[in-house]
C-alpha cells in the first residue's frame, strides 16, 4: 500500500518507517531537514522535505505520493515547544487532511493522547468525553486535541490512536531526556495522579496494525495504568536519583487509560507492564 508518514522522524516515525517497509508498503516519509531526509533514505523510505505549514507543499507532496493511506504522528515537542505543538495540532493536520483528501487518500491514522479525558472513575474508556470544559492551561491542550481528532474524521475513514506516555529511546523519560533530568534534580513529587505509558516501539507497532483497525479512536497504553507514588520511586531508582518527595492529591483528569479495545483489536504489546519496560530501556543507567 502507498503510505504518507507526517513526523516520520520523531518519537514514534523512527521506530515505525521500518515497519512498514518491512511489510512492503512503499512509504514517503516527511521532514524539515535534508539531513534527516538522508536518514529516510537509509530506512527504505521516499523522503521528502517540507515544512507542513507550507500548506502548498504539503499539497504537492500527498499528490506527488498518491498515498491510501496518511500517517500523522506529528508534534513539536522535541522541543518543548507547546505554543508550535497546538499549531501543528489545528493548523498541521487542517493542511494534511486537506491535502490527503485533495490527493483522494481514504484513511488517516493520527497521534493523539490518552490524558485528555473528562475526570472521572478510573482508567478512561474511548467512548467517554474529553475534557471540554477543563480551565486553563488544561484547556489549551485539550482544544488543540479535539481540533486534531475533529480534522481528522474529515477523511473517509479515520484512526485516532491515544497513546499513553511514551518512554523508551529518543523520548522525555530515556535517561538522557526532559523528565530523567527533573527527576536526578529532584524537582517532580510523586501524587496520586494516575499515569499510562507506552513504551515507543510499541505504539509503532500499533499504528502499523491501524491500518486494518475501524476507524475511530482506540487507546494505546500499557496494562499498568499507575499513580505517581507508584512508578515514579520506581523511576527514580532506576536512574539512580533520590527519592521523589510525596506530594497528595492528583490534578485534573489523571486516571489513565483503558486498552481492552486495543488489546481487543490484536495490539500485544511487548512492554505490558512499565516496570518491564522502564527496566529495559534504562538497562545502561547504574
Ligand atoms: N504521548 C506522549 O507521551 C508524547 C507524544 C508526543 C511527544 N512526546 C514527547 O516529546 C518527545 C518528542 O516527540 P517527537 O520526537 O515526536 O517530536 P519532534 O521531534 O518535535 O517531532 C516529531 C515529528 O514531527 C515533525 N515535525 C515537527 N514540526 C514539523 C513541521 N512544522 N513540519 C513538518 N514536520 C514537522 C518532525 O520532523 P522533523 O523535525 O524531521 O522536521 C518529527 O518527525 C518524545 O520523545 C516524547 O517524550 C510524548
Amino acid at each position: 500500500m502507498k503510505i504518507a508518514v507526517a513526523g516520520a522522524t520523531g518519537a514514534i516515525g523512527r521506530s515505525l518507517i521500518p515497519l512498514l517497509v518491512e511489510a512492503g508498503h512503499e512509504v514517503t516519509g516527511f521532514t524539515r531537514h535534508p539531513l534527516t531526509a538522508a536518514r529516510l533514505a537509509a530506512q527504505g523510505a521516499k523522503a521528502v522535505v517540507l515544512d507542513v505549514f507550507d500548506r502548498e507543499a504539503v499539497f504537492a507532496a500527498l499528490r506527488e505520493a498518491e498515498p491510501e493511506t496518511v500517517i500523522h504522528q506529528l508534534t513539536a515537542l522535541g522541543e518543548r515547544d507547546f505554543a508550535d505543538n497546538a499549531r501543528i495540532r489545528t493548523l498541521g493536520t487542517r493542511n494534511l487532511v486537506d491535502a490527503a483528501l485533495a490527493a483522494g487518500a481514504r484513511r488517516m491514522i493520527a497521534q493523539s493522547i490518552s490524558w485528555a479525558y473528562a475526570p472521572g472513575e478510573g482508567p478512561a474508556r474511548e467512548d467517554e468525553p474529553l475534557d471540554l470544559d477543563a480551565p486553563a492551561p488544561r484547556s489549551g491542550t485539550i482544544q488543540g486535541v479535539h481540533a486534531l481528532e475533529t480534522a481528522a474524521q474529515d477523511m473517509p475513514e479515520a484512526v485516532i490512536l491515544r497513546y499513553g506516555l511514551f518512554y523508551g529511546p529518543g523520548t522525555w523519560y530515556a535517561a538522557d531526556g526532559y523528565m530523567a533530568e527533573q527527576v536526578r534534580r529532584g524537582a517532580l513529587p510523586a501524587t496520586d495522579g494516575v499515569s499510562s505509558f507506552v513504551h515507543v516501539d510499541d505504539a509503532a507497532a500499533a499504528a502499523l496494525l491501524a491500518l486494518a483497525w475501524p476507524p475511530g479512536a482506540v487507546n494505546v497504553a500499557d496494562d499498568r495504568p499507575a499513580p505517581g507514588g507508584e512508578w515514579l520511586p520506581h523511576y527514580a531508582a532506576l536512574l539512580g536519583a533520590p527519592e521523589p518527595e510525596r506530594q497528595p492529591g492528583a490534578a485534573r483528569g489523571e486516571r489513565g487509560a483503558d486498552n481492552a479495545k486495543a488489546k481487543g483489536l490484536g495490539w500485544r504489546p511487548r512492554y505490558a507492564d512499565w516496570r518491564e519496560g522502564f527496566a529495559a530501556a534504562l538497562e545502561r543507567v547504574e
